[in-house]
């Protein structure tokens, strides 16, 4: 972590160092850690008590590399340390990045109570200026709500900076007449999970939408340490910006899957495909995996809030509901391949390798093995299942039931005794696997991968029956 700065950071232009991140989930913990590593002082909070104490005790509340061991570091240092009352929180810092959860409603419009909740308990304990950094992804124009909502629900004299900056003689207020200023950010995160504080320590670029000087300043300082391009614009461009992120990345993986049908009904490889393109810079290599499609908490949701609020507006958005519908299909493909080798499921043994919805990561949020378990359950399958982090969060939607679904110890397990194996997440452990026992050890040597993980040859080479996406 090259940016490591153990002196800690002061001298800096802005008053106090103190952040608060509120929110400790995927965003939330490896942005506070990250802030920490750099030098500040940071407090973390949460609605959720019982999360808060487990982050206080050290224990890093979900799988992600390296965090638990930079929670470790940083409540030793006492860079970061917890605080259960949210309002505690935010009286004793100056910067709050708000890091909440933002599910999506049914109708695929997210839903920002929460956002709004926090907004509202920051407006009850401005002290002094504070800068209000939104960090959670959110539609465009959520920054003005919150900025708003503080408006309504602050004391009277709390003025937004910019305003101040507008009169001709700002410093004509200061907050030590009673008087209390904020300022609303709009400051997206593009980290991955499953390596979160990679993409913290060495981003592509930090985008800060930003409304006053004084915002620009702080967010410009707190960021200088990564080296990084910094793109700071207003604060509905700061939003687009994260959601284009995340529907141009779906948009990828979509073409690169509806390329990969092609290449199977006309004979031709999706990988080489993408190469191909990839090697073009103007295309780039990133993004264009085939296989079984985007999941997660991000890229499904915002591609869906995206649709959403281009409808609000009256925008022809039909381009990204395709994108949309091609990613759903992707499920049932794998599926079709699964029983035109079988023929029947019914009292088949599959073998699952792979639950959480990418590598490096226990989370479950829209993987599509939650889909395919439920589908091959439905059709009376019978399944083992394997995953190196998932199995707890699974166990959680799918208990396991004898003659029926089965959590396994390792990939080898999962396979004895059965009909097919499915390849669902690309971990490196099954990268590494040792094939050949994998092949011993299943009833019927069939394979099919959902992530075009391994070398068709070699696998027919082996004796595999072997099936992959697009090639
Ligand atoms: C995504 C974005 O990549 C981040 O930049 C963004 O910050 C984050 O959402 C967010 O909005 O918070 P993440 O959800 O962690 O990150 O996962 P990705 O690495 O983007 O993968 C999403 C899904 O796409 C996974 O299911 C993955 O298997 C799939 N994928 C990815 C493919 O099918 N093909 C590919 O080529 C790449």
């Amino acid at each position: 972590m090259k940016q490591s700065n153990d002196e800690g950071t002061a001298g800096l232009s802005f008053e106090s160092n103190r952040l608060a991140v509120l929110g400790l989930g995927h965003v939330g913990l490896p942005t506070a850690l990250s802030l920490a590593e750099l030098g500040w002082q940071v407090t973390g909070t949460d609605s959720d008590t019982s999360k808060v104490r487990q982050v206080g005790s050290g224990c890093a509340p979900f799988y992600e590399p390296g965090l638990q061991e930079l929670l470790s570091k940083h409540r030793e240092s006492r860079r970061f340390r917890v605080e259960e009352n949210v309002e505690e929180a935010i009286r004793s810092s100056s910067v709050l990045f708000i890091c909440v959860g933002t599910p999506q409603q049914e109708d695929g419009e997210a839903d920002l109570s929460q956002v709004e909740a926090v907004a509202r308990v920051i407006a009850q304990n401005l002290n002094g200026y504070k800068l209000i950094v939104e960090k959670s992804t959110v539609p465009a124009i959520t920054a003005r709500w919150i900025k708003r909502t503080i408006q309504r629900y602050a004391p009277a004299n709390t003025y937004v900076t910019k305003t101040l900056e507008q009169e001709e003689s700002p410093m004509a207020l200061q907050p030590s007449d009673g008087v209390h200023l904020f300022d609303v950010a709009s400051n997206p995160e593009f980290l991955q999970e499953g390596s979160a504080l990679q993409d913290c320590f060495s981003p592509s670029r930090v985008v800060c939408g930003v409304e006053s000087e004084r915002a620009r300043q702080i967010l410009t300082d707190l960021y200088r340490p990564l080296n990084c391009q910094i793109v700071v614009t207003d604060l509905n461009t700061a939003e687009l910006i994260k959601h284009a992120a995340n529907a141009f990345l779906a948009t990828k993986i979509s073409f690169i899957n509806m390329v990969g049908d092609l290449c199977e009904a006309v004979g031709g490889d999706v990988t080489q495909v993408a190469k191909g393109i990839g090697l073009d810079p103007r295309i780039g290599r990133h993004f264009l995996n085939a296989g079984l499609g985007f999941g997660g908490y991000c890229l499904p949701k915002d591609v869906r809030a995206f649709i959403h609020l281009a409808e609000q507006h009256r925008v022809d958005f039909s381009f990204l509901k395709e994108v949309e519908r091609i990613n759903n299909g992707r499920v049932d493909r794998m599926l079709q391949k699964l029983r035109s080798s079988l023929w029947v499921l019914r009292g088949k043994r599959i073998a699952m390798l792979g639950l959480s919805f990418k590598p490096n990561t226990d989370d479950m949020r829209e993987a599509p093995s939650v889909r395919m378990i439920g589908k091959l359950l439905q059709e009376g399958a019978v399944l083992q299942v394997h995953d190196p982090q998932a199995m707890p969060h699974m166990r959680q939607m799918y208990a396991e039931e004898e003659g029926r679904l089965t959590y396994c110890s390792s990939p080898y397990e999962a396979a004895r005794d059965c009909d097919a194996v499915l390849l669902v997440t690309e971990w490196e452990e099954y990268r590494e696997m040792d094939l050949p026992r994998l092949k011993d050890l299943a009833r019927v040597p069939i394979l099919i991968d959902g992530r075009n993980l391994y070398d068709p040859n070699r696998m027919r080479q082996l004796g595999f029956e072997y099936y992959s996406m697009g090639r």
